[in-house]
Parts: structure tokens; sequence; C-alpha cells
């Protein structure tokens, strides 16, 4: 088996908010521990990342022929699967979520593994699924089941939701089981790992397309002395990550020997607050702001069918897991500073 060191990446949806700051953190392991990196994305990429990128690919993860010639032109070891139809997005579009979500990750899946397969090498394929997989049927179940473990729940409400749960599950199989029935089956060399992101912030870019969105729409919007409307009631609680951690999460995954993984797919604990929470929070440091609430019901029934928080022990046991950013230190430390610089 050949084993390839440093690394060559490709990064879907490259463009995207994750996207951004993986570019900017994996920049800084060049030549140490990575070669190259291929950026994908159906939008152009943003000229600041330009030159943190060897090569720009401009298509869609739906077009099976792009995505074959983009491996047999280049040595690709790791894949960062991040380009994704959003829940609110695929809420108005479900047709369009299946087809990116499911088709777009199963076509990388597919050939991921072909390509594994053909050349005896190992290529792993990190994959951010999502909270959008728990269903939680009623508040009062939401609140008696303040922690929920990755197997719990998995009744999910929004076509986002149940796309993101199959490719868990179809990644498992490709790494797990594909074949096996086939007496030359060969040994499988796809090893796919995912972990579940809460609801994501970023100083540095703002969502669009999410549920989770009101928070750090909220917080962008004060900084920039705008008026916020906020979609969800004061009481909604889910929990959020400060995107740095979302990104060390991803690298740490990547990193760990997969003999030290019991398993494939990981809840990651940040911290579990009300948009009530946050909007204080955000008036603590911006007392001007002007917050206000009006309910979108079909936006509030997905928030709270999702968890308030994760038991994330699986990947404290595996890998050592623990978020950087608690609350308060995610905002004074990280999101303030950066967003008023950002604005200033
Ligand atoms: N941001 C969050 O709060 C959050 C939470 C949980 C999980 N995630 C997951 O993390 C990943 C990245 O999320 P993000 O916040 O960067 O999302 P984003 O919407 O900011 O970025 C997604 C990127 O994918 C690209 N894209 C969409 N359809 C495509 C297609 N068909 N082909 C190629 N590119 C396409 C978009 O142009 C965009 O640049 C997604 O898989 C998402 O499900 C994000």
């Amino acid at each position: 088996m050949t084993v390839n060191n440093p690394k060559t990446i490709l990064i879907t949806g490259a463009n995207g908010e994750v996207g951004h700051g993986l570019i900017e953190k994996l920049g800084k392991l060049r030549t140490k521990e990575i070669k190259k990196i291929i950026a994908l994305d159906l939008n152009d990429l943003d000229p600041i990342l330009n030159d943190k990128v060897d090569v720009f690919v401009k298509g869609n993860v739906t077009d099976r022929d792009l995505l074959s010639d983009v491996f047999s032109k280049y040595n690709i070891d790791t894949v960062y699967h991040l380009a994704a139809v959003l829940s609110t997005t695929g809420e108005k579009n479900p047709e369009l979520a299946h087809e990116v979500n499911v088709g777009g990750t199963f076509n990388l899946l597919s050939i991921a593994n072909q390509v594994a397969s053909k050349e005896n090498r190992v290529i792993k394929f990190i994959f951010p699924s999502t909270i959008a997989v728990y269903g939680i049927p009623s508040l009062k179940l939401k609140a008696q089941n303040p922690k929920v473990k990755e197997n719990e729940f998995l009744n999910p409400i929004t076509m986002y939701g149940v796309n993101k749960l199959y490719c868990e599950n179809l990644g498992r199989y490709f790494s797990s089981y594909y074949q096996s029935l086939n007496t030359d089956h060969r040994p499988l060399l796809l090893d796919f790992r995912c972990v579940r992101f809460p609801g994501l912030i970023s100083a540095e870019t703002i969502p669009t397309g999410g549920t989770s969105d009101y928070a750090p729409e909220m917080l962008h919007a004060a900084a920039k002395g705008k008026k916020f409307e906020c979609f969800v009631r004061p009481d909604s609680k889910i929990h959020f990550m400060a995107m740095p951690d979302a990104i060390d999460a991803l690298i740490q995954l990547t990193k760990i020997p997969e003999n030290k993984l019991s398993g494939r797919v990981y809840n990651i604990a940040g911290f579990s607050v009300s948009a009530k929470e946050i909007e204080k929070m955000v008036k603590k440091h911006f007392p001007k702001s002007d917050i206000s609430y009006k309910v979108n019901p079909e936006r509030q029934k997905i928030i709270d069918s999702w968890s308030e928080d994760v038991d994330d022990c699986l990947a404290v046991k595996d890998w050592a897991w623990k978020a950087e950013y608690d609350f308060k230190k995610a905002f004074e430390k990280y999101l303030i500073p950066a967003i008023k610089n950002k604005y200033k």
C-alpha cells in the first residue's frame, strides 16, 4: 500500500463559511503536512482565498464526470466534502437539496472508493453532518433530553436532515460494508469520518440558508448598527460552536489513527444557549443594538426539533475532543474583537 505524505486535499464547497475557515487554517499547515489544496465550488472563490489554494475548480458536485476528472488529475488523499444545500434553502427547494446533498455525496464517496481500491491506497473522507439529523417530537421531550446521544431521536423533519443522516450511513457503508458479498472483494480503503456540527458562528462570514442563522445574523447586524428581527422565540435553545473550534474538530478527526476510532459519526459539543441569552450577550457588547422577535412558524418548528445540546463522550474518549470556546469566551475572545475590527 502506498502512503502519501504530505497530503493532497480536495475541499468541496470551498467558498462557504466552513471552507473559508478550513482553507485559512490548512494554509498554516502548508509544506509540513499539506502539499496541495484543490478547492471546488459552484461559485467563484472569494479572492482572499485565491493564493491559499493551488487549484480552483468551478463546478457542481452533481457532475460525476467533473469529479472523476479531478480525481484522475490529482493524487487526492483527503476529501473535505463541505458542499451542501443547508436546511432553510433545502426546505424551499427539497428536490435540489436531495440532488446536491445525496447525489453529490454519493458521487464523491463512490469515486473516492473506486480510486482508493484501484490504486491500493487509503483515502480519508471527512464529512460535516449536523444536528439537523435529530428530530425531537415535542418541546417537553426536548427539555427532558438535554444531551442527545449519536443514536437517539434520528427522525429529522427537514430534507437537509434526512439527506445528511442518509449520507452518514452511506459513508459507513462505503468504509465498512461495500460489496461484502462479492467473493473477490478487495479490502476497503475509504476511511469515512464524520462530525455532527451544531450551529456555527463565524466572525469572518455571514451564513445564508441555515436555520441556526439567527445567532450569527443577530451579532453581525448589531455590529453593523442594523436592526435585527429574530425569526425564533427568545426561549429557543440549541447549541452553537465558534468557527475555529469547528475547523479544529475537522482537522483533529482527520489526524487521529483509524484504530482509535470506535465509530465513524461523532457528536461534538460547543455551547448551548437560548436566543435571549445571545441577545443579552450581543447587547452587552453593542448596547445600542435594536433586536426584536417576529417568529417564523416553519423555521421555529425546525429549531424546536433540534437538540438543545449533545452528549459527545464518544469524541472525548476516542480523540480527546474539547471545544476551546464556551459561550463567554467565544464572544469575548473571538467574535467581538474580530467583528469590531471587521466593521470598524
Ligand atoms: N454553518 C453551519 O452552521 C453548519 C452546521 C452544521 C453543518 N454544517 C455543514 O458544514 C458544511 C459547510 O457548511 P457552510 O456553513 O460552509 O455552508 P455554506 O452554505 O456557507 O457553503 C456551502 C458551499 O457549497 C457550495 N455549493 C452548494 N451547492 C454546490 C454544488 N452543487 N456543487 C459545488 N458546490 C456547491 C456553495 O456555493 C457554498 O460555497 C455543509 O456540509 C453543512 O451541511 C454547517
